[in-house]
């Protein structure tokens, strides 16, 4: 019974951990799914990086419309980890992979895209320092919703009548 309750505890405060650590608690829309993929035009050798990911609905649209890009996301709610993981055995997807853990201590110098649904705060006061010492000429970040202020990547909006914004930051 204590071992029980231990668990729940434990499974608990992993999930408030990432409820209060970064993101809003709600996805990208579906129906922008199509404009984030066409966005990021990923070329065949890049490699994708989803933080923050709940149930992969993006890392897995651009899996399947990338077939030979490399696509990583990473989670750090079991629980949505665990409902990731179940989504892509399903898929059958082969050029996919999750990551457990947070996001702000992955090292990001081999990716080439970054997509994030943070809030502003975050991408600019905790993810920015990261992105800003990463060497990858290549690199860009895909931001849903929220800009990042900063004065060191160039920013394009893209923002359509009655949909929402999204910001790409590249050097
Ligand atoms: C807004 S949802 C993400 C939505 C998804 N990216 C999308 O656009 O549909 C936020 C997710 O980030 C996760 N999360 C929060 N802090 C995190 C961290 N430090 N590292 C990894 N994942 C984190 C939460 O568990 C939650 O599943």
């Amino acid at each position: 019974m204590q071992y029980l309750e231990i668990f729940f505890y434990l499974l608990f405060g992993l999930f408030f951990f990432s409820f209060v650590s970064l993101a809003p608690w709600i996805p990208t829309k579906r129906n922008d799914l199509r404009r984030v993929n066409d966005i990021i035009k990923l070329k065949s050798w890049e490699k994708f990086l989803e933080m923050w990911c709940w149930t992969a609905k993006v890392s897995l649209f651009i899996a399947k419309n990338n077939p030979d890009a490399y696509i990583t996301w990473i989670e750090l709610s079991l629980f949505f980890y665990v409902i990731s993981k179940v989504r892509i055995f399903f898929s059958w997807l082969d050029n996919i992979k999750i990551i457990y853990g947070n996001a702000l201590k992955l090292d990001l110098e081999k990716y080439d895209v970054l997509y994030v649904f943070g809030l502003p705060e975050t991408i600019t006061n905790k993810l920015f320092p990261k992105i800003n010492s990463v060497k990858n000429k290549n690199f860009r970040l895909v931001s849903y919703c929220f800009k990042m202020t900063n004065d060191y990547f160039k920013e394009i909006k893209y923002k359509p009548e009655n949909r929402f914004a999204i910001y790409e930051y590249k050097l």
